[in-house]
């Protein structure tokens, strides 16, 4: 089946051209940094009218780079939610019209199966495994034992990892996004410097990271005239122990879970310090590892297209009338459409 696949849920508009679930013919991504740059954060309301701009064009481009014609295409599939209500809404609604339009089939989709799934696209993955999600929404520990049969192991309590990520850097002055700046500057620092905490580290499966957020704000003030201090050193400490917790809690629940297959998905998935540490104690407990390219990380709109094309298969398809969901979970979006 070949299939559109459009995706708006934050601030990249995006549309892919994909066959049969697996075959990526193109996958365009209209960046909003510069847009939100300046605010030092996502700003909704333009998100949703950069989106308007851009959208149309995206999917022009999309289909002109796979060589494919508007009415080759037999299936949609788009981000429903979760995610920024207005931003989500510029997404549906051209999926709409364009199903509508060309009576083919559409689906809507939870934003972290595309994240889980990316990986499917460059290998193999058998079920059941174990999927860390990481992003600015989200840190999860899911267990996947098939598209659409996902079972929550693990949340955080407050701030995701890349929120955590986003908000240390705007303490360190460095512009938005900040967790690719973080990383940066990590590589230059010693993790080892400073011990900021590891909340949460032996209680459950659960994360916290504001603490760690607060912990380096504290730092920063009692540290403001100190000859030695060193942002690079900072920088990788925060990274060192948000690092070791993701990867400490993953390893626990895979081991308590029984799975060998483990896939590290979401924006903060493309953290060098995060893949190599989780590599190595993979190779370490003889667990199968897998991180989809950063391209595939980052949010795409070619990830959705490996459940489009399964519900589309089994003709889970949506009515028109279907509406964007702001919060949403990934396990009840899954039985939904699994019927
Ligand atoms: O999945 P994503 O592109 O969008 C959401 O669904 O949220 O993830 C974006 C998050 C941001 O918080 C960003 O700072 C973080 O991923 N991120 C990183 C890196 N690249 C992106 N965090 C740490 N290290 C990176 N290299
Ligand atoms: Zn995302």
């Amino acid at each position: 089946m070949l299939l559109l696949t459009i995706e708006s849920s934050c601030d990249e508009t995006s549309a892919a051209v994909v066959r049969d679930g697996r075959q990526v013919l193109s996958n365009i991504v209209a960046s909003q940094i510069e847009t939100h740059a300046r605010f030092g954060g996502v700003v909704p309301e333009l998100a949703s009218r950069c989106h308007t701009e851009s959208m149309v064009l995206v999917i022009n481009q999309a289909l002109a780079e796979a060589g494919v014609d508007i009415n080759q295409i037999e299936g949609i599939g788009v981000t429903r939610g979760p995610g920024l209500i207005g931003a989500l809404l510029v997404g549906l609604s051209a999926a709409k019209a364009i199903a509508y339009a060309k009576n083919i089939p559409l689906v809507g989709l939870h934003h972290m199966e595309g994240h889980i799934l990316a990986a499917q696209l460059e290998t193999n993955i058998d079920y059941p495994f174990l999927a860390l999600a990481v992003s600015g929404g989200h840190t999860h520990l899911y267990r996947v034992d098939g598209i659409g049969c996902y079972s929550i192991l693990a949340q955080t309590r407050d701030d995701a990892a890349g929120e955590a990520f986003d908000k240390v850097a705007k303490l360190l002055g460095l512009g938005y996004p900040g967790g690719v700046q973080i990383d940066r500057m990590a590589a230059q620092g010693n993790p080892q410097a400073i011990e900021f905490p590891r909340p949460m580290k032996h209680k459950g499966l659960d994360f916290s990271f504001s603490g760690i957020k607060t912990a380096v704000r504290n730092y920063l003030v009692g540290h403001q005239d100190d000859p030695d201090f060193n942002m690079d050193d900072v920088a990788a400490s925060f990274q060192e122990a948000v690092v070791e917790v993701l990867c400490y809690k993953t390893m626990k629940a895979a081991d308590e879970q029984s799975l060998d297959r483990i896939v590290v998905c979401g924006g903060v998935a493309c953290n060098s310090g995060l893949r190599r540490r989780m590599q190595a104690l993979a190779d370490k407990k003889g667990k199968h590892v897998v991180f989809p390219s950063p391209a595939l990380c980052a949010d795409n709109a070619a990830m959705l297209a490996v459940a489009a094309d399964h519900y589309l298969t089994l003709k889970s398809e949506r009515s028109l009338s279907m509406n964007a969901v702001a919060g949403w979970g990934l396990d009840v979006a899954g039985r939904e459409l699994s019927g």
